[in-house]
């Protein structure tokens, strides 16, 4: 039986405790529920459970030592034999879905982490949802969890065609509460319609390309603060900062460890080559796996994770993209 190795036992803030753990997975089913999308479901060789998870997390599969990419978790909540990914094959992959597409067969065996979730569902009376192609993944196990409760929701999903949309059988079982909107068919989700009217009891939920994404962030700008939770797959884009990055010092207290971080390298690079133990995955600011706790100084975030209440408290940072405002930072490494 696999031991599953216990990364992280943690109270984030909103967040709950989570556990995370690395272990060797079996494709126990593969499913193709779309054009280029397959769902894997993925269970431990010798039967043991697997750890607990939320609506939004997602883990870590690690398909070599550097080939490592985020999947939304997609399956149903309350069985813990089994964990489920959707993973689109992407024209312009990396090699990340290329490989789970050609090399994960039934019967294969990888190594995930996790499960994580920097994209948890709050309690509100009313949930709008919105998704763009395989942005559903995170929004169908929400949907699930929001019908269980009898919240009120909406779903407005979109994709490039009705054939590369996963899930419509399911999803269209809701009725009225559901809008597939494929691209060729009806052209662009009408956002503007969508969102015009700010209501403080509902919750706004989006995932997909960047493109709707920043879509929905401005037809959201008049929303209450805190309305709008969003989930990217790839690393929003940052001004440079005027006049270049400089110098500061970050002492890790745990550690004992203070170091400085040159214009040229991130905190992550600085604080592993002095030996300190950190925990990275994707390192563009998208995946959560390097987040920590600020214990003093006022950082500078640069990641695409945190909320804007969660940037402007301050309190953690993704150490592999942000920086710090202060001359120095005390990190809870
Ligand atoms: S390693 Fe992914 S956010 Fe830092």
């Amino acid at each position: 039986m696999t031991a599953p190795e216990l990364l992280v036992e943690s109270p984030q803030r909103n967040r709950g405790t989570y556990r995370e753990v690395e272990l060797d997975l079996q494709v126990r089913k593969r499913e193709r529920v779309a054009e280029g999308v397959v769902v894997l479901t993925l269970a431990d060789p010798a039967g043991a459970d697997l750890p607990e998870w939320t609506p939004g997390a997602h883990i870590d599969l690690m398909m070599t030592p550097t080939l490592i990419r985020q999947y939304s978790l997609c399956g149903d909540t309350s069985n813990s034999a089994e964990w489920k990914v959707g993973v689109l094959l992407d024209p312009a992959s990396r090699g990340g879905s290329q490989f789970v597409h050609d090399k994960l067969h039934e019967g294969a065996t990888v190594r995930v982490r996790g499960p994580r979730n920097h994209f948890p569902m709050v309690q509100a009376a009313r949930y709008k949802f919105i998704a763009g192609g395989i942005g559903i993944t995170p929004i169908y196990t929400m949907i699930a969890a929001a019908a269980a409760t009898n919240a009120d929701w909406q779903l407005l999903y979109g994709g490039r065609t009705r054939s590369s949309m996963a899930f419509l059988d399911v999803l269209e079982d809701h009725g009225d509460r559901v809008s597939v909107c494929p691209q060729d068919e009806t052209g662009m989700l009408d956002l503007a319609a969508e969102l015009s009217a700010p209501d403080e009891d509902t919750v706004v939920y989006c995932c997909g390309p960047e493109g709707l994404l920043s879509a929905v962030e401005q037809a959201c700008t008049s929303w209450p603060t805190g309305s709008l939770h969003i989930e990217r797959f790839a690393a929003k884009a940052f001004e440079p900062s005027v006049g270049g990055d400089s110098a500061f010092e970050v002492e890790c207290q745990r550690s004992g460890v203070s170091v400085t971080v040159p214009p040229d390298k991130t905190i992550y690079e600085a604080v592993e080559e002095a030996g300190v133990d950190v925990l990275g995955s994707c390192m563009e600011g998208v995946c959560g796996t390097c987040e920590c706790d600020v214990i003093e100084g006022e950082p500078d975030p640069r990641d695409s994770v945190l909320s804007e209440a969660e940037r402007e408290s301050g309190a953690t940072i993704m150490i592999c993209v942000s920086r710090s405002r202060s001359e120095r930072l005390v990190l809870d490494l």
